[in-house]
């Protein structure tokens, strides 16, 4: 029999199709096709560079195996397999020690680590459409949620599916296909957005999704789908993600943190509670914008009871006030924080700029800090119960 090996194989349930670790691989072991990113087994050295660059930790998976899986097996997976019966159990041990060392390490830091969906969450549909197969969805309407002269424009975009199947929890992602080519004459990528409407339609039992658009000066899909209107037949690949997901226990709390167009995966989140008939769970947001007219959504959110969302919105260039962040506002409301992370119920959700990772956890280590607490075991524990989920870009 031959000597067992430790295979590096990528998750396609929960790979988003980024592509950044194939970008990042320095021996070029990372490929993908249409349908999922592969990792070859004769070029990849364990090097571990790619595993703190995944979003999802979906780059973190291990399998011994007496003979790697092919490159084309990976392509046709829609999940992975299960680890075979290979070899005594100490030579699998010892095949894979090395490697795990350094992996947990690695998956532990930053706020990517190792995700987990929520012990509750409904089991997601993943990569139902790919480039090669895309769904055909129309535009139902697009619609400006920011002022004209807020300096920033984002758009509120409703998607048709019609007859194809398309189900989305709140929380996954779709990848959006500009056409045409990009200037090194290959089709352009998907590019991911998330979904900000619930699991049943914008319009309840409509088979429609809504997205939150934010035009960039130079961004090709950005401004392909905000100069998008109603009638257009738009290329979607996915659903993508099967971990930041929402707890589908009614009495899960949820601590919402984002900043700009990160708040729609929450606005599905919130009416998700909002269509349920009951809930039990409390919801708070801290949400960050430059002005209240640049807070997407800034009149339906206000809209929503405290007693179902507690809301704290965010200013950071309000003209007459000072500078404040989502860590500020963290930090003034540290009590109600505390008593939600003592509350094995609370989930806490962070989505928005990558920037404000930084700032967000110096404010929970304080809290946690306050109460005699070590916040990265605190966070660790929680993500490993499915309980932290971070998106940032
Ligand atoms: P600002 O740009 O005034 O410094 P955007 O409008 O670019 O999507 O940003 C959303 C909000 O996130 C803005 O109020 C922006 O503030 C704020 N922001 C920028 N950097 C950080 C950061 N490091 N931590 C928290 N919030 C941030």
């Amino acid at each position: 029999m031959n000597q067992p090996l430790k295979q590096h194989l990528i998750d396609p349930e929960i790979c988003i199709r980024c592509y950044t670790c194939e970008m990042t691989c320095p021996v070029g072991a990372i490929t993908h096709d249409d349908n999922n990113v592969v990792v070859d087994a004769a070029n990849c050295n364990f090097c571990m560079d790619c595993i703190p660059v995944c979003p999802t930790g979906s780059i973190d998976e291990w399998r011994v195996v007496t003979v790697p899986y092919s490159l084309e097996e990976q392509f046709s997976w829609a999940e992975l397999p299960v680890q075979q019966d290979v070899g005594s159990e100490s030579e699998q041990i010892e095949a894979l020690d090395e490697v795990m060392a350094a992996l947990l390490a690695d998956a532990h830091k930053g706020a990517g680590g190792k995700a987990k969906a929520p012990a509750s969450a409904a089991k997601p549909s993943v990569n139902l459409y790919n480039i090669g197969k895309p769904a055909i969805a129309k535009v139902q309407g697009s619609y400006r949620l920011t002022s004209e002269d807020s300096g920033t424009e984002v758009r509120h975009i409703i998607l048709d599916f019609g007859a194809q199947p398309f189900p989305v929890l709140e929380g996954q992602s779709i990848g959006i296909i500009p056409p045409g080519v990009g200037a090194d004459g290959k089709p352009h990528l998907p590019r991911l957005y998330s979904v900000s409407s619930p699991r049943d339609g914008e319009r309840p039992n409509y088979n429609n999704i809504a997205l939150t658009v934010k035009r960039e000066e130079h961004g090709t899909c950005s401004n392909y789908v905000c100069n998008l209107r109603k009638g257009d037949e738009v290329s979607v690949a996915g659903p993508f993600g099967a971990t930041f997901l929402m707890p589908d226990d009614p009495s899960a709390r949820l601590l919402m943190i984002c900043t700009g167009t990160g708040s729609a995966p929450f606005r599905a989140f919130t009416m998700r509670r909002q269509r349920m008939a009951a809930s039990s769970g409390d919801m708070m947001i801290f949400f960050g914008a430059r002005t209240p007219d640049s807070l997407p959504y800034f009149g339906p959110l206000n809209k929503v009871p405290e007693r179902l969302l507690k809301k704290h919105l965010v200013f950071s260039r309000l003209p007459g006030a000072e500078k404040e962040y989502v860590q500020d506002r963290m930090m003034a409301e540290q009590e109600a924080i505390t008593e939600l992370l003592a509350d094995p119920d609370t989930h806490i959700y962070i989505c928005g700029l990558r920037g404000m990772e930084e700032g967000v956890e110096r404010a929970f280590s304080q809290i946690a800090e306050g109460i005699g607490e070590h916040w990265e075991t605190m966070r660790d524990a929680m993500r490993v119960a499915g309980r932290y989920h971070v998106e940032t870009y």
